[in-house]
């Protein structure tokens, strides 16, 4: 028998989950916070991401976008930037097998050219090992900033003679055929979107939680959703 909050909350559920985008930040000072050095932080979130994807699957969201590397973030020092590229790499190695055995279709955002080619050839081996995966697709920002995203599409656009609009910008877009993001979650405790999916986030449901990515739970995420689908998102319209 569920309780009556339990109803009262079914009765109120009324947005879908399509699109989750999450900003994974935290990990530095999850890791000063234990005494230990930045890397260590970043191993953690590492591991995070493999739970939250999980259970964003389970809960039948489509598409989660992860921020994991900014345009930005080169500005870091060079050991920590390596450091983070080799990270990539060993969840690349790791995780396929894993996201093969969920059904979870992997797939990335961003300009992978920037990259070694050692990265993008598994980058791309990912890609091809989950394509038939029907489930949730998990879409890795790497080397992801919007306005980098936005001058690539228009830049792309240059030869067109017509007007630009809304749906040919969006089909040169990194995230060409992916819905716009319903729910943009951001740890760390910051207010602010750090150039992520800026053009997809327009209408989004904005969360932003003081839990660091390498404590964020499940629990917390349900509690999240939960809230989500009771907003109303009006769209520029009126209320019912
Ligand atoms: C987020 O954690 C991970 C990346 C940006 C790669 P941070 O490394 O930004 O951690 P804080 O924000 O400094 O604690
Ligand atoms: C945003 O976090 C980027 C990622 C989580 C990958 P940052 O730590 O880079 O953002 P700022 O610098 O605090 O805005
Ligand atoms: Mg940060």
């Amino acid at each position: 028998m569920p309780s009556i909050n339990s109803r009262v909350q079914e009765a109120y559920a009324m947005n879908d989950l399509v699109h989750l985008a999450i900003i994974m930040d935290g990990n530095g000072r999850w890791a000063k916070r234990q005494g230990k050095e930045r890397p260590f932080g970043h191993k953690e979130g590492a591991k995070k991401v493999r739970e939250i994807t999980e259970y964003a699957s389970k809960m039948g969201v489509k598409y989660l976008s992860l921020y994991a590397f900014s345009t930005e973030n080169w500005n870091r020092p060079k050991t920590e930037v390596a450091l983070l590229m080799k990270l990539l790499s060993s969840f690349l190695k790791s995780e396929v097998d894993n996201l093969k055995k969920n059904n979870i279709r992997f797939d990335v955002i961003g300009d992978m050219s920037k990259l070694s080619s050692r990265l993008q050839k598994e980058i791309s081996n990912a890609k091809v090992a989950t394509k038939e995966c029907t489930g949730l697709t998990q879409v890795l920002a790497i080397n992801y900033g919007a306005h980098d995203e936005i001058l690539r599409a228009v830049n792309k656009l240059l030869h067109v003679k017509s007007a630009i609009t809304k749906e040919t910008l969006e089909a040169n877009l990194d995230t060409a055929g992916i819905p716009p993001v319903d729910l943009l979650i951001r740890t760390g405790g910051d207010y602010r979107l750090s150039n992520f999916l800026l053009w997809q986030a327009a209408y989004a449901e904005l969360f932003f939680t003081k839990t660091l990515w390498p404590e964020f739970s499940v629990g917390e995420l349900e509690t999240i959703v939960s809230e989500y689908e009771q907003t109303e998102r009006r769209f520029g319209g009126v209320s019912e």
